[in-house]
């Protein structure tokens, strides 16, 4: 059976309106502004507030989209939401989606991939596209992570923040695919390092559990000696099955889970300060939204000229990683 080719034809973003700088979280626990710039180079993230939840700001995200892009949203055939914070463990954020914005012509269901959510979505919807399942499929990744921060713990607090991306991909209308090449991984072993625990109560009538907080628990030294041990190796796996060099890259759009590990990593890679889009001052670790909030920004401010080859790597709680190179084509946002 022939492959369809698939085409990334919209992208949006969409953060909360409440500001939370490095100096409110010194309010809140022993830290400062220092510190958290010079560990993490996160100056300020967004937090929801009121009744804002992953769900609001991924209907944000996904109508903006469908407005910029003139989309009906009744050709929608699949919505799928990647998220690790939903609102509620059912109905799944994409069904609540798929009502706000009127979709009623789409299946959408969630998938958990924590921040590598963006890439494994990709994969999925590439999957559907190319074997001619489904056209046109929206991605949803949005996190309200500081619903789930022990706003009493140092070490984890400074580092997360909440957003939303879309990403719109249907058949490509002249024969190019825009996902050049996409590889996933996950290593279940390791999913102590970053996790969020819900325990529940057992049955009364059953042997009592114990019951733990719902906070996000992350084990700051041993995610990044991951994310360095494992990414430079997948990074170069997935540029040879390509075909590509890092010359070939016009931009290297990663997880903005940390400003030390996207410099180690550029670094270690050869990628020059000019091709690395980074964001993580103004909105702090954003989980599955970061790459999308990224791109969109990026091209709205200038920093990525359109068409490009961009090389997008997303690595998260699981522990899972992921390499997508993609084209971005004029008039994406
Ligand atoms: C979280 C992170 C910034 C912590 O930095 P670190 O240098 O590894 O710090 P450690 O956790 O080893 O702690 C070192 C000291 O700094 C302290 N510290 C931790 N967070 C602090 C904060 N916000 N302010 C001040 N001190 C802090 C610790 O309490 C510890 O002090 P102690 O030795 O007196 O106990 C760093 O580990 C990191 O960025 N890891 C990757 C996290 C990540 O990317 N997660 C998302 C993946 S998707």
């Amino acid at each position: 059976m022939q492959s369809i080719p698939v085409m990334i034809s919209g992208i949006s973003y969409s953060v909360p309106k409440t500001i939370v700088t490095n100096d409110e979280i010194a309010t809140l626990v022993d830290t400062s502004d220092e510190w958290i710039k010079t560990r993490t180079g996160i100056e300020e993230r967004r937090v929801v507030s009121g009744g804002e939840t992953s769900v609001t700001i991924g209907i944000e995200a996904a109508q903006k989209l469908i407005k910029n892009r003139n989309i009906n949203p009744k050709e929608i055939d699949l919505i799928i939401s990647a998220t690790s914070i939903p609102s509620k463990a059912y109905p799944a954020v994409a069904c609540e989606i798929q009502a706000a914005i009127e979709a009623d012509n789409a299946v959408a269901f969630d998938i958990t991939a924590a921040c590598s959510g963006l890439i494994y979505a990709m994969s999925i919807a590439k999957a559907y596209i190319s074997s001619g399942t489904y056209k046109k499929v929206l991605l949803i990744m949005t996190d309200a992570n500081s619903k789930f921060v022990d706003w009493t713990d140092r070490r984890v607090c400074c580092i997360f923040g909440d957003g939303a991306g879309a990403m719109l991909l249907e058949p490509s209308k002249d024969g190019e695919d825009d996902i050049i090449q996409i590889d996933l991984t996950t290593i279940g072993k390791l999913g102590d390092y970053i996790s969020l625990e819900i325990t529940g109560k057992n049955c009364p009538l059953a042997e009592r559990n114990e019951e733990k907080p719902l906070y996000i628990h992350m084990e700051g030294r041993e995610v990044y000696k991951f994310v360095m041990t494992i990414m430079p190796e997948k990074i170069g796996e997935t540029l040879k099955r390509a075909k590509l060099k890092e010359s070939d890259i016009d931009y290297f759009i990663p997880h903005q889970a940390n400003l030390r590990i996207i410099d180690a990593l550029s670094e270690r890679l050869g990628f020059t300060k000019e091709k690395v889009i980074v964001n993580i001052q103004k909105y702090g670790n954003t989980s599955a939204a970061s790459i999308a909030i990224a791109i969109t920004e990026g091209i709205q401010n200038g920093k990525i000229k359109l068409p490009c080859t961009a090389l997008l790597t997303g690595f998260g709680a699981g522990m899972t990683c992921g390499n997508a190179i993609v084209k971005l084509r004029e008039g994406i946002v």
